[in-house]
């Protein structure tokens, strides 16, 4: 019997959670407060958040930096990845965004702000404070970025992310094919419009990157992953 291919996506993704994600109560606990305290429901699914704790451990990364934060679930996916060998440092805009992702961190017996922390407060502006810590050897760069918060920002993010990472470290923008696919100005080609992720990575020569087309629990997307040559 085959498949009904307009949910068929639904259905693999449900078949391959139910045997190849364990069980993690920590995790569950996140998703569900994280709803109780009306957060909404745009965390990462749980085979993203696996798929991306798996390139976090590929890349042997000890330093991971998340750019939104949310209610913490695929910080914990990372807290849990680097578990004895690392540090998670997320950025969130949102205090009470903060505080649940915090008491979900903590549930998940993720120590606060030992193992991860959660900085607070737009992107832009604790970007450059991490960057400058690292120019003065107060931290490492990193070896793994994680971008997830607002899409107006991506290539923002991504020349940031550049600039912080160490040497072969990985970037990868989450839902950078519908930020990509919904824009106006999308297959138009216009060679000024500086906030298109795409045309900006193609262009840098301290990266190289590819998008990766997705289909899942969360619907039709993408992600651009790059190195840091
Ligand atoms: C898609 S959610 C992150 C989901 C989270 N990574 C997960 O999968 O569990 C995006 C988050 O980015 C935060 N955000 C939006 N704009 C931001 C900004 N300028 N600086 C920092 N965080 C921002 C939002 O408040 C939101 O919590």
């Amino acid at each position: 019997m085959s498949l009904d291919p307009t949910t068929q996506h639904e259905t693999v993704d449900s078949y391959v959670a139910s045997h190849l994600i364990r069980k993690n109560e920590g995790l569950d606990h996140a998703y569900q407060n994280s709803t109780n305290q009306g957060l909404p429901m745009i965390a990462v699914s749980p085979i993203q958040g696996k798929f991306t704790s798996l390139l976090a451990t590929l890349s042997s990364a000890r330093n991971v930096l998340e750019i939104g934060t949310l209610g913490g679930y695929s910080t914990i996916w990372f807290a849990e990845a680097l578990k004895g060998r690392g540090k998670v440092t997320s950025i969130e805009i949102d205090s009470h965004r903060r505080d649940v992702a915090i008491e979900n961190l903590r549930f998940a017996g993720v120590q606060v702000p030992d193992e991860v922390d959660v900085r607070l407060g737009a992107a832009l502006d604790v970007l450059p404070t991490l960057k400058s810590e690292i120019e003065q050897g107060q931290r490492e760069p990193f070896d793994f970025i994680f971008v997830d918060a607002d899409w107006d920002n991506q290539a923002n993010y991504f020349d940031y992310a550049v600039e912080l990472s160490a040497k072969r470290g990985v970037i990868y923008v989450d839902n950078a094919v519908r930020n990509l696919v919904e824009r106006e100005s999308f297959g138009k080609g216009d060679p000024k419009d500086a906030t298109d992720l795409v045309a900006r990575a193609g262009k840098d020569d301290r990266v190289d990157a590819i998008v990766m087309q997705t289909v899942g629990a969360k619907e039709y997307d993408g992600f651009l992953l790059a190195i840091v040559k």
